[in-house]
């Protein structure tokens, strides 16, 4: 695996960026790619110094760069189109961040994109996107959701019995397109919580029905199966469980064919991991495309197949590595022979990854980059709950009160699974693109916290 120095550490100074290689794969890079210092010794990101947004759009703030996304979304297209002759896709699993304008973008670039909830797809339908496009997950979809990506005209990828058995008593005047979930029963390297393709898992068929699944499906003539689809897991390293997938799923594709289902689709999932410290080593977007195009492809020579439509669904190496958080630093707190605590105004409900998933990420003081990094503190968030550390040990120049401090990789699974916690304000994020800045999502107020609370007549003082 060719391993790219994301950020090199400048001589005991903060993380500065590389100047970019040849085509840099975004993943593989701690900060987005258009990150520089500027001549005030600020961080500037989509040619925006980020000091100057947070005294624009307050903080904390999710600073989204238009062109690592972009770049990403170009590099997945551009893989498949290289590495596989068939027909392929590529869908953006908009869980990693979904809102209308990344929903926008990742369309303008070709590529579709899953849905996992009626919230979800709302969201890309009100960004403009066009429903054949879209394709919504889901382990228990309610049937109102079911309902509303079917009039849409949504593939739904179907999960379970139930969900199955649900669609067959659906009527209405056009066969309902589905795909299947189905275990793998593949293992990877990552966090057991966003482990999914072990076959103690809550999602999918489990494969030892799948004769039963054809079987019923084959007699449902309102159920038109055009598609196979599994996710093994997310944040993985290794290219191996991938490249095996496709063999796995080339199997149960054969067996569609001896029920007559019309399936011409096979769906790999996501799941390729970023750099968030020094020491992750991802492989790149087209080495990941190249490893699950040679599965498939082997798996289906070697069985004399025709090859399918090829969709994987990416989210995080998509979109991680575009954003950065920016926060101001507030008070500071030193138990003595111990450790040294200075806070930020956010934390878990901004980024709940580190208090969820012990996840490890790297910061630097954005007003002042250059500074030696002399210190090791650890940045706690402002929730009242002991748990709630941004970073433990982090490697910082001497900070104080209102300095900014960014911490990378956040675009994934940051803004998607806020909340508020303590009743904090969600953050405001912008877009940022040759050096512009637009405002993509509103900070909350006060007003948004309350706006669904009611108080009954008689509690009224
Ligand atoms: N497809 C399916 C069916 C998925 O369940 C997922 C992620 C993806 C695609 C996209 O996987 P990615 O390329 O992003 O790895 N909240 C966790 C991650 C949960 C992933 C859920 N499924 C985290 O913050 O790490």
């Amino acid at each position: 695996m060719v391993s790219t120095p994301a950020l090199a550490v400048n001589s005991g100074r903060q993380y500065l960026p590389v100047p970019a290689t040849d085509n840099p794969s975004p993943n593989q890079f701690l900060l987005p790619l258009t990150a520089k210092l500027n001549s005030q010794d600020h961080l500037e990101v989509g040619g925006c110094d980020v000091v100057d947004l947070v005294a624009q759009f307050g903080s904390p703030l999710y600073i989204l760069d238009e062109k690592t996304l972009r770049t990403a979304c170009q590099q997945y297209r551009q893989a498949f189109q290289q590495y596989y002759p068939g027909e392929s896709l590529v869908i953006y699993a908009s869980k990693a961040w979904n809102c209308m304008a990344v929903c926008a973008i990742v369309a303008s670039e070709g590529l579709g994109i899953d849905v996992v909830s009626g919230g979800e797809l709302y969201t890309a339908l009100q960004a403009g996107l066009n429903p054949e496009t879209i394709y919504l997950h889901g382990n228990n979809k309610s049937l109102s959701e079911l309902e509303f990506a079917i009039e849409q005209g949504c593939t739904i990828v179907v999960d379970n019995w139930f969900e199955l058995e649900t669609l067959a008593g659906l009527t209405g005047d056009r066969p309902i397109r589905i795909m299947l979930r189905l275990t793998p029963g593949i293992e990877c390297h990552t966090h057991d919580y966003i482990r999914t393709g072990s076959i103690d898992s809550k999602f999918g068929f489990d494969p030892q029905q799948i004769e039963k699944v054809y079987e019923f499906i084959s007699q449902q003539p309102s159920l038109e199966c055009v598609g196979l689809h599994a996710h093994i897991g997310s944040q993985i390293f290794e290219l191996q469980p991938h490249h095996d997938l496709g063999a796995v799923m080339v199997q149960w594709f054969t067996k569609a064919a001896q029920y007559g289902l019309p399936v011409q689709q096979l769906d790999i999932g996501g799941g390729l991991g970023i750099r968030y410290t020094e020491s992750d080593d991802p492989p790149s977007i087209d080495e990941w495309v190249k490893a699950v195009c040679l599965g498939i492809v082997q798996a289906c020579e070697s069985q004399g197949l025709t090859l399918p439509k090829l969709i994987a669904e990416p989210g995080r190496s998509l979109i991680g590595s575009a954003c950065v958080t920016a926060y101001t630093m507030g008070s500071q707190k030193v138990v003595p022979d111990i450790r040294s605590y200075v806070t930020v105004d956010g934390g878990m409900s901004d980024n709940p990854r580190p208090i969820t998933y012990q996840s490890v990420y790297r910061a630097a003081v954005a007003n002042r980059m250059s500074a030696e990094m002399s210190e090791t503190v650890t940045i706690a968030g402002k929730h009242c709950e002991s748990g709630d550390i941004v970073i433990k040990n982090a490697q910082l120049p001497k900070t104080q009160p209102g300095d900014v401090l960014v911490v990378m990789a956040t675009g994934a699974y940051n803004y998607s699974m806020a909340s508020n916690y303590n009743r904090l304000a969600r953050p405001a994020a912008i877009l940022v693109h040759e050096g512009e800045a637009s405002l993509i999502l509103e900070r909350e107020t006060y007003q948004d916290l309350v706006r669904q609370d009611r108080l009954p007549e008689r509690l009224k003082q």
